[in-house]
């Protein structure tokens, strides 16, 4: 295969670059690249060339895959090839088409003049895999667009369309048609013209502005604040683009690749390219191939309109995709519909959605207190209440009411899908679909496999988690599946060490800085804490009477303190505001429980709080993988690092785990073990691994 193609089109050289599925600028590339613009230079029938993208795009940039390693020896870095275009005496020009990203994009600002395609986006989202443009992008875009528009793109990654890349000017023209052809136009224009090739690396656009200002980059540093907690990457691009500002381009462009070096071989990166892979792997289900029939989905049934049906709802309208929403009575459905409503205008308000697509959104939906009404469905989701007797009868009558083929899904969180397909005559089509609240918001899409589900099944709502912008992961039927019952262990110590010394600001303060949104006592307070305790008090009979519990959330939840709705839980609040306040009355409660205990509190560190909390939730995913009940590790990461806020940047607890080392977790939970009993009984999977000096991510099933 030729990582470059060649074609001629009369003085015009077309150099193609020809590296599937995404022309990533592997070490081929490359060196394909820069031998035809030599080889161009040196013929004088060419007069310019044109540089584009074989197959569905331009180039997403560097081959992601080849970090780490080295190329053969002589082998063009990407900044070599960028040179050898830009420098060209002859002009050449870009035509984008797809996408042109990181690297991909990076190429195109070393050719003389960009030609885009409808639709195209660009952008250098080099940052969001923990590094930086380190192609000369931090370099070149700022002496081509606005200096503080340039930044932004840089730390934020976004991709950008054609056209606001057109009005920022990375772009100079936007196709009306064939994007190659108008391509080749510009090309033999620019070369008739005669003139000298304009150079990125010449222009002077956005520069003045730092000289106007000099505090614009601390300025902006300070803006990313809170989106850059705990990264480096996106600082390493305010100082490669002030770099821009100070140094010469040379001296910038040596500067950059400096800093691009420090963060390619650090674990922040590492983290943050495996949770880029993890989620394009999880899409992978080994006995459902890609070949699998899935249904097509073209309209959705909901049975249940509360927080959780309404929002689920809202995903499908959001597409596209008709909904009937099912409620047993009119004030309720009436009061869900309203809900609905005010979330939408809520975003209207805010300026991110129109008023003509909110009321397009409101269109789809329609209401409905008879569940005949679900008939024409091609998937029908129950979000009732929590209760299996409940839920089965719902799934009898769905049963006896769905269309032959619909795919019957419910979205329980704890409950048992096995049991619940089992009273319906077509187990085959029914599947658990656990939506995160709130629905409309989360990414995290947990499909659960029943025993039964068919293959079409389950590739169905794997598509279904894409087409309604989720993250979609498979799972297998247990308490809580994945998320959840590895939450638990986690909310569960998080208990025990309020008991046995530290308290709850200390903890939320650890998991914190850890990079977590908020610590799980934050997080009570938010979710309510009324719910847990109806549902401690609901199994409470099931808990073995010689297991240790903590009774301090009971205790909390006995004074009416049920968290933010009730302006005080774990912490107190001030009327109209959501800002935890440690409470003396709670530390007076939690020191009184450990004497109830008989637990002689004592100092506990900050290492050892985060250690307790997250090496119990690890040792639960490796109980989950060695239970076959996700498919792998990484699964696990992309569900904890979109359902449950684990910073992206440690890269999931399991790919965390691997970077501390399986021996360390795995000693540390066999002393907690000996220590605190049964509940930190560690993993046999976690001991083989360990034992064999083995990763997670070695686990293969
Ligand atoms: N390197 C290696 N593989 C890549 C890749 C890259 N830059 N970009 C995508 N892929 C792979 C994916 O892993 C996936 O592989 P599988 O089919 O085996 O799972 C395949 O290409 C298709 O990718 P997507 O499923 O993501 O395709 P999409 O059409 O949904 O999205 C895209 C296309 C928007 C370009 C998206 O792939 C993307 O965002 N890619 C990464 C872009 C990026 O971050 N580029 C910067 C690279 S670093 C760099 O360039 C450094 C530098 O400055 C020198």
């Amino acid at each position: 295969m030729n990582a470059v193609i060649e074609e001629r089109r009369g003085s015009v050289l077309i150099l193609k670059l020809n590296n599937p599925p995404v022309n990533g600028l592997g070490a081929a590339l490359r060196t394909a690249l820069v031998g035809a613009i030599k080889a161009g230079q040196e013929n004088n029938e060419i007069a310019a060339f044109v540089i584009s993208g074989e197959g569905r795009m331009y180039s997403a940039g560097a081959d992601i895959r080849e970090f780490g390693t080295t190329p053969p020896a002589g082998t063009p870095d990407l900044n070599d090839a960028i040179n050898s275009l830009e420098m060209s005496s002859k002009p050449v020009v870009s035509a984008i088409h797809g996408v042109a990203a990181g690297g991909g994009l990076e190429l195109a600002l070393g050719t003389h003049y960009r030609v885009g395609a409808a639709k195209t986006r660009v952008g250098l989202p080099e940052v969001t895999l923990g590094i930086l443009p380190g192609a000369g992008g931090t370099q070149r875009l700022p002496r081509l667009i606005d200096m503080t528009k340039a930044l932004e793109l840089i730390t934020s990654g976004r991709l950008i369309s054609v056209d606001e890349a057109h009005k920022l000017g990375i772009i100079d023209e936007v196709a009306d048609g064939d994007v190659l052809e108008a391509a080749i136009e510009a090309a033999e224009r620019l070369a008739t013209e005669g003139a000298a090739p304009r150079r990125s690396r010449d222009q002077a656009v956005g520069l003045a502005a730092a000289k106007d200002n000099p505090a614009l980059f601390e300025d902006f540093a300070k803006t990313m604040a809170k989106a850059a907690r705990g990264m480096n990457a996106p600082y390493a691009c305010v100082r490669c683009v002030e770099a821009a500002t100070t140094m010469n381009f040379d001296d910038g462009l040596k500067y950059e690749r400096e800093e691009f070096t420090k963060l390619v071989t650090a674990t922040e990166s590492a983290a943050m390219r495996h949770a880029f892979f993890a989620e394009r792997e999880v899409a992978k289900i080994p006995d459902v191939p890609a070949t699998t029939s899935a249904k097509d989905i073209k309209s959705a049934a909901i049975i249940g309109c509360g927080t959780m049906g309404g929002g689920i709802a809202m995903n499908f309208a959001n597409v596209g995709i008709p909904v009937t929403i099912i409620e047993t009575e009119q004030a309720a459905l009436d009061r869900g519909l309203e809900r609905i409503k005010g979330n939408y205008a809520n975003t209207v308000s805010k300026g991110r959605l129109s008023q003509d697509a909110m009321d397009k959104r409101m269109g789809l939906l329609t209401g409905a207190t008879d569940m005949q009404a679900i008939g024409d469905a091609d998937i029908v989701i129950e979000a009732v209440f929590e209760e299996m007797i409940v839920k089965k009868e719902i799934f009898s009558k769905i049963d006896a009411i769905a269309k032959p083929g619909a795919i019957l899904a419910t979205n329980t969180s704890t409950l048992d899908v096995d049991e619940i397909a089992a009273v319906t005559k077509r187990p085959e089509d029914v599947v658990g679909t656990h939506f995160f609240s709130p629905a409309n918001v989360m990414r995290l899409l947990e499909n659960v496999r029943g025993a039964k589900s068919s293959p079409e099944t389950i590739a169905t709502v794997m598509n279904l988690g894409k087409t309604i912008n989720k993250v979609a992961v498979l799972v297998g039927v247990c308490d809580g599946f994945v998320g959840n019952r590895m939450l638990h262990q986690y909310g569960r110590e998080a208990n025990f060490l309020i008991e046995e010394g530290v308290l709850p600001q200390q903890v939320d303060k650890v998991i914190f800085d850890f990079g977590f949104p908020m610590g799980p006592f934050t997080m009570g307070d938010m979710a309510g804490l009324d719910i847990g305790w109806a549902v401690r008090k609901r199994k409470a009979a099931e808990r073995p009477s010689n297991q240790r519990y903590s009774a301090v959330a009971d205790r909390i939840c006995e004074q009416g303190r049920f968290g933010q709705k009730t302006g005080a839980g774990w912490y107190r609040y001030e009327a109209g505001n959501r800002t935890p306040i440690p409470d003396p009355e709670i530390e007076s409660l939690i020191i009184q429980a450990s004497k109830n205990a008989g637990i002689e509190r004592r100092e506990i560190s900050d290492e050892e709080v985060l250690k307790r909390c997250l090496y119990p939730l690890v040792n639960e995913g490796a109980k989950i993988l060695e239970e076959g009940l996700a498919i792998r590790a990484s699964d696990i990461d992309v569900i904890w690092v979109h359902g449950y806020g684990f910073p992206r940047y440690h890269g999931g607890p399991m790919f965390w785990a691997d970077t501390i080392g399986l021996d360390e977790v795995y000693e540390t939970m066999r002393r907690y073990h000996a220590e605190h009993g049964e509940l930190m009984r560690p993993a046999g999977l976690l001991e083989k691994l360990a034992k064999e000096g083995k990763k997670f991510s070695d686990f293969k099933g």
